[in-house]
């Protein structure tokens, strides 16, 4: 985070509302992130499948996947219909649908082989930190574009002597 804040950055301007977009998907998936901490801290899938109890936390995991998938949806197909968006934002979006896609393929292949095969549940917790790190960078240039945008004058291309105009 702080090393996103610091690298030179020279925004577009267009990122509109792209960072608070993104905002809301990095607190839906730390949310869900959570969700799945409790779920493998209680055990509840390996109970839920073995035994029928404690399948109501699972549930809660794969409800909480539902803001986090339409969040980061959105924030990918916005990235890819705004023109003229910075290339490293561009480059973060993809990687968050790449990682989206890759971690529900993981949560469903782990549930689906009964929590039997040990690097899958790891690669599902990998790349749920690794999705939440893409978003939280993306959130930090994003705003920095947007501050960038609101703070800094336009250049001026034509003198005011030529124009007439008094400079604003
Ligand atoms: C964006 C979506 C998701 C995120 C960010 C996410 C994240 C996580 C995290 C961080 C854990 C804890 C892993 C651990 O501590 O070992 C977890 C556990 C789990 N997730 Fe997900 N998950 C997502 C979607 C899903 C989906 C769609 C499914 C299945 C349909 C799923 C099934 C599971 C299961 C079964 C566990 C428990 C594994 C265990 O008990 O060791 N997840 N998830």
């Amino acid at each position: 985070m702080m090393g996103s804040r610091l690298i030179p950055y020279q925004g577009t301007g267009v990122v509109g509302r792209l960072p608070w977009l993104s905002s809301t998907a990095v607190g839906c998936l730390y949310l869900q992130n959570l969700l799945g901490g409790l779920v493998a801290s209680q055990g509840s899938a390996h109970q839920c499948l073995a035994v029928a109890q404690g399948c109501q936390v699972m549930y809660n995991h794969f409800g909480g996947a539902i803001p986090a998938i339409i969040t980061v949806i959105t924030l990918v197909i916005l990235s890819w219909r705004t023109p003229a968006l910075h290339p490293r934002l561009r480059f973060l979006s993809q990687w968050a649908a790449i990682l989206l896609l890759l971690q529900l393929l993981l949560g469903v292949a782990t549930l689906y082989l009964n929590l039997q095969v040990v690097w899958l549940t790891v690669a599902h917790q990998g790349i749920g930190a690794s999705l939440l790190g893409v978003l939280v960078v993306f959130s930090v240039i994003a705003w920095r574009d947007r501050s960038q945008a609101t703070h800094i004058p336009p250049i001026r291309t034509i003198p005011s002597t030529m124009t007439g105009l008094e400079p604003s």
